[in-house]
């Protein structure tokens, strides 16, 4: 359900989520101007209505980049959008911050999921005069995600996210920009953090940055949203009006990522802000530890033999994913899917 923006008026509505559940109590008033609240934020042991729900977003945004210098106020910045809540709230947010922001949509080939996505973001884009561009995996590089997951065996995610990092990366150093900026966002970090730590994976934990410097051929890369939420960038698009695509990706059900996100929701649950000082506290008091183990710090990369990227083998992962899924008849997203609307392995 859309909320119409809202500014402190006393008929502020009290927003919806995703499953149409208000945000916060009818009744309840904003901790800042005692206007009725929209949004109830436990971590924050607060309720703000919509003005003040976007300035502690428009704050906490700024305190990320300011704390881990992730942008200039001239740097030519893409954005890679998705279709969903914290992509489109990221642009949006970068724009009304004053900076200069083009977008890019990466076509997946996952059926309608990915039609409606590319829909969301081209009328964001064309609603506000943005710059959007788009790129379809199988025209480019003749394969697509369902495709790369069975030829790959692997689950979707894996294809997906391989071929997303790639195609961000070659986009942002070909179009000459300064930084590529995702939608990342708390919960993400938190989620993939607990993942790596379950694992104790040294070099996934150590280029778990907010930042990623530009260099050994990639471009500069930032998450900008660190400091917030899945719920409170739903929030800034329903009081800001933005459309977005509330469907999850029909390939990406039973991943493990959600699997933690949803652990890491029940114990938020009984103790707010313990997602935060997980992730937050990690940056601060781990990350240094960690300095230097990656792949890239011990001069353990190579050029890929075939595309020149920058690899720890002989071929990259990406040549070896485009070599294998594109050799392979096209498969469509409804053959992954079994009639219960599950991944076939
Ligand atoms: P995900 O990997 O789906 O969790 O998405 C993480 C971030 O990657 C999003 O916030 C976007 O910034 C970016 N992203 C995901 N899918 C796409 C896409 N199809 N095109 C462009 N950017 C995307
Ligand atoms: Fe990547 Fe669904 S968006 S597998
Ligand atoms: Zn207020
Ligand atoms: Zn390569």
């Amino acid at each position: 359900m859309m909320a119409t923006p809202s500014r402190c008026a006393p008929s502020s509505p009290v927003v919806r989520d995703e499953r149409e559940q208000p945000m916060t109590a009818v009744g309840s008033k904003c901790k800042v101007c005692k206007g009725p609240a929209v949004i109830d934020l436990p971590r924050h042991n607060a309720k703000f209505c919509a003005e003040h729900l976007q300035q502690l977003c428009r704050r906490q945004m700024a305190k990320a980049i300011d704390d881990f210098d992730m942008l200039s106020p001239d740097d030519r910045i893409l954005v890679a959008v998705s279709g969903g809540k914290d992509s489109l709230a990221v642009w949006d947010m970068l724009i009304e911050a004053g900076y200069h922001a083009d977008g890019l949509y990466i076509g997946l080939g996952i059926g309608d999921y990915s039609n409606d996505s590319g829909g969301y973001v081209q009328r964001f884009a064309d609603e506000r005069g943005l710059q959007l561009q788009t790129i379809d995996l199988r025209d480019e590089y003749g394969y697509d995600v369902p495709t790369a997951a069975r030829a790959t065996k692997r689950v979707p995610c894996s294809a997906c996210g391989l071929s997303k990092r790639r195609l961000f990366d070659q986009a942002a150093l070909d179009g000459g920009y300064d930084v590529l900026v995702t939608g990342h966002n708390l919960d993400d970090e938190a989620a993939v953090l607990f993942g790596n730590t379950l694992r104790w994976d040294i070099e996934y934990l150590a280029r778990q940055l907010p930042v990623l410097p530009a260099g050994n051929g990639f471009p500069k890369k930032v998450k900008p949203l660190v400091r917030l939420t899945e719920r409170e960038m739903a929030a800034w698009c329903l009081v800001r009006g933005i459309d977005y695509v509330v469907e999850e990706c029909p390939i990406a059900a039973g991943n493990r990522h959600l699997s933690y996100k949803e652990s890491l929701n029940a114990v938020e649950a009984n103790s707010p802000g313990a997602k935060a000082s997980f992730y937050l506290g990690f940056l601060e008091r781990m990350a240094p530890l960690l300095a230097g183990m990656t792949a890239a710090a011990t001069g353990d990369l190579n050029d890929c033999s075939r595309c020149g990227s920058p690899t720890t083998g002989d071929v990259c992962a990406f040549c070896r994913l485009v070599e294998k899924s594109s050799a392979h008849e096209p498969v469509p997203v409804e053959m992954l899917l079994t009639r219960g609307g599950k991944v076939r392995r």
